[in-house]
Parts: structure tokens; sequence; C-alpha cells
């Protein structure tokens, strides 16, 4: 088995600790620790290794599930792993549906067990096309895998596109796993998968919608079946989540464990110690509220600074969440040129298209090693790998970047200004 490098990855671990400003981070900017109580007491693993049971019902309770069906783990990533070493590559000819450009997790993990196609994104857009997930699902297929809201587009697939490749993925014994690890940032946001039936499964965390990656505190919630497998994988990954990712989230997320029932829940509200209809933590909403605030108001901010550059080619599909898909400007070769010269001359990490889709390349490396192949991210026995299907042409994603704006505004401005006198310098 080999796994092809994660190449969002090698490009931050090659410029992001030296670089001024980070402009690539696809979450909100972080809370800080002083807003939490960070003492669970004694330091052993949370008992049991899956998680406290009650949390576990109280989040269960958001996709009309029980306690059984939802497996605590280390962030989105560790849950996406366990889902897919569950449902794919048992059998020799395990297959996975991967709707692209996405996280590279989502396809490159499910090539190293598998066989996996893809389902291309319609630029400019990014629509997702129900038909060509049906032409490209196959007997052997075991899960279809979307990330609603889309990174790296933003793209936000529509309640009927979500309905329909439930149905699809359905009707063929198949899995749909949506990693809604942004879903919450949309203000008007859309049932979560795993509330759709048995055949869905949602995967998310408190990282990118809360902005409390440091806790690496995710789930995944399914039906039993996939629950049970998961659990049985994750005794050989992490054992349990962390405990003090576990309090905090408990703090956060259960309205029974909302701050200071007395006083102030922190984040500008008071808290009466009543709990909203939905049965969310006033905490909770808090967070989430002006979490999308912030991510309103520099939507428009780098909305306002692609129309001032779109002379020079600079556009976008507006996006739900904090990260959008650039074109790149006139003038430069591909989205990994771009990249890096803005890098080396503004010390602003960006995110080049390259990354979200299906190349094996070491993208952050000096470019001698790089592939530039499409397909093919193939296993050792050269039997798996992904391919491209015949449905739904592949888009160029060298013709793109990717802006995270999710962080504070004043360092926004600061990035955006100059990323202005670049372009201006570069004509
Ligand atoms: C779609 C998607 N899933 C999962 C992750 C990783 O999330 P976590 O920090 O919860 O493991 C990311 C990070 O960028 C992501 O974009």
């Amino acid at each position: 088995m080999q796994i092809e490098p994660f190449a969002l990855e090698r490009w931050f671990d090659r410029y992001e600790h030296d670089a001024d400003i980070m402009l690539a981070e696809s979450g909100i900017r972080s809370l800080d620790s002083a807003d939490f109580d960070t003492d669970p007491g004694e330091l052993g693993y949370v008992i049991p290794t899956d998680g406290d049971p009650e949390f576990r019902a109280t989040i269960a309770e958001r996709y009309d599930r029980t306690a059984e069906e939802v497996v605590f783990t280390c962030g989105t990533q560790e849950a996406n792993l366990l889902a897919f070493l569950s449902l794919v590559g048992e059998d020799e000819d395990d297959h996975a549906v991967v709707v692209t450009p996405t996280y590279q997790s989502l396809r490159s993990v499910p090539a190293a067990f598998g066989e996996v196609s893809t389902v291309w994104l319609d630029p400019p857009d990014w629509r997702l096309d129900a038909e060509d997930l049906k032409a490209a699902i196959r007997p052997e297929t075991e899960v279809v895998v979307v990330n609603n809201p889309n990174n790296p587009t933003g793209r936000y697939h529509a309640a009927e596109t979500i309905e329909a490749c439930y149905e699809i993925a359905a009707d063929n014994d198949a899995y749909l796993l949506c990693d809604e690890v942004y879903r919450l940032l949309a203000a008007d946001h859309l049932p979560p998968v795993a509330s759709m039936g048995d055949r869905g499964i949602s995967t998310t965390s408190l990282t990118k919608a809360y902005g409390l990656a440091g806790l690496r505190f995710g789930w995944l919630c399914g039906s039993s079946e996939v629950a049970d497998s998961a659990r049985k994988w994750k005794d050989y990954t992490t054992i349990s989540p962390s405990i003090f990712g576990q309090h905090v989230a408990r703090q956060v997320l259960d309205p029974a464990f909302d701050a200071d029932p007395a006083g102030d829940a922190g984040f500008g509200v008071d808290y009466d110690g009543s709990v909203d209809p939905d049965g969310v933590s006033k905490r909770e909403a808090a967070i989430l509220a002006e979490n999308r605030e912030l991510a309103a108001r520099n939507r428009e901010r780098v909305s306002d600074f692609i129309a001032e550059y779109s002379e020079r080619g600079l556009s976008w599909h507006e996006p739900v969440g904090v990260n959008g898909f650039l074109t790149v400007p006139d003038g430069f070769e591909s989205g990994r040129a771009f990249c890096r010269q803005v890098v080396e001359e503004e010390s602003i990490v960006l995110a080049p298209g390259e990354c979200f889709g299906v190349e094996s390349n070491d993208i952050g490396g000096d470019g001698r090693s790089e592939t530039g192949g499409v397909g093919q991210a193939s296993a050792a026995d050269g039997t798996r790998g992904t391919e491209g299907t015949d449905d739904g042409s592949e888009p160029d994603l060298g013709g793109y970047f990717r802006l995270g704006f999710g962080l504070p505004t004043s360092e926004l401005e600061e990035g955006l200004s100059r990323l202005g006198e670049f372009l201006d310098r570069n004509r």
C-alpha cells in the first residue's frame, strides 16, 4: 500500500513557518484557551475510548441518531480515515467515487486502499451534476465522498443535489460520506447527511467553524455497522480523543455544560442559563454568530479586492465558509508559479489550485520531482489508485489558487494590500 504525499501540507511545510501572512488557511481564526476551563483533572485516556456516552448522546441528537452511532475522534481527519478504513479495502475491487476538487485526504486515503473514480465539479460555479455521479458508480462502489461546503471552491451544494447523491448511493447499497467540517459557517445550513438515513455518514470537528483546531476533537456519525468498524480501527490509530479536547468541546457543545449560568458566556452574549430552541448552547450560538459575522465581513473585503483587479483576470465563485478559489491573474503560468512568486516577494502564503486535484506530485519541492500526471495515484500492487470518469471534464486546477479569509480583518487587509502591490508591480 502506498499513500501520495499530501500536496497542501508539503506546500505549507515549505513556506508557512517563515512567511509573514498566512492567506491560505481554510478555517476561521483560532479562539484563545483563556476563554475556557482547560483543566480536565486526571490526565488519563477518555473512558470509554470512543467518547463520553452522555456527551455522545448529546451529539447524536443533532443527527437523530443514538450514542452508539457516534465515535469521537482526533479531528475530522481521523473520522475520515476511520470511515475509509471501515468501508474500502476489505475486497480487492472496493471502489469509491470522490467529488473533486477536494481536500486531498478525501481522495488519496481511499485511493490507497481501493480504487477511486473522480467526479469533477464544473467551473466557474463548481456545480455538482448528480448525473455524473450516477455514471461513475459501480456495483463495487462502497462510498461516495463529498465535502459540503467544498474545500477549496467554497461551493455549497444545494439540498436537492445532496438528496440526489444520497439516493444514488443508497440505491447502490453504498454510503454517502459528507465531510461537513465547514457546514456551520453557513448561517443557512443544510441538515447533516447522517440525519438523512442509514446510508449517510457525517464527519466533522470543532476545527474550522469554531476556530478550535488545537483541540483535535471531532467525530463520525453513521450506522452502527460503520461506527462499530470505526471503533475497531480506532483502537489502532489514536485509542481515544484527547481528554483536553473532549473537556473543552463539552463546554462549547453541550448545553448542560454552558459556562457560568449566572454570568456572561463570553463572546459578547449574556448567558441566562437557558438553552435555545434548537438545543444549541448559548455559548455555541455566540461563537458561531461571531465567526459567521467575521466570515461575512472578510468575504466582502475579498470580493471588493477581486472587483478591483478583475481586469487582471481575477474572479471567483462567491464562497460559503472562509476559503475561496480564485482564478490566477493574467501573466502567470500556473497556480504554483503564481503562489511561489507571491510568497517569495511578499511573504504571503496562498495555496496553488494544483493541490486539490488528482496530481501526484511534490508540489512543495523544487520542481524537479514533479510528475504532473493526472490519475494513477496507485498503490504498490498497481491495481488501485485513481482514475477520471468519462463524465464531466477535468478543470485545469493550475488556473486557480485558494485564498483563506478567516483571519482577523486587520491581517486580511494587510495581506490584500501587499497582494495588490504585487499585482501592480507585476503587470
Ligand atoms: C474538508 C476538510 N476535512 C478535514 C480537514 C481536517 O480537519 P480537522 O482539523 O478537523 O482534522 C480539513 C482541513 O483543512 C478540511 O478542509
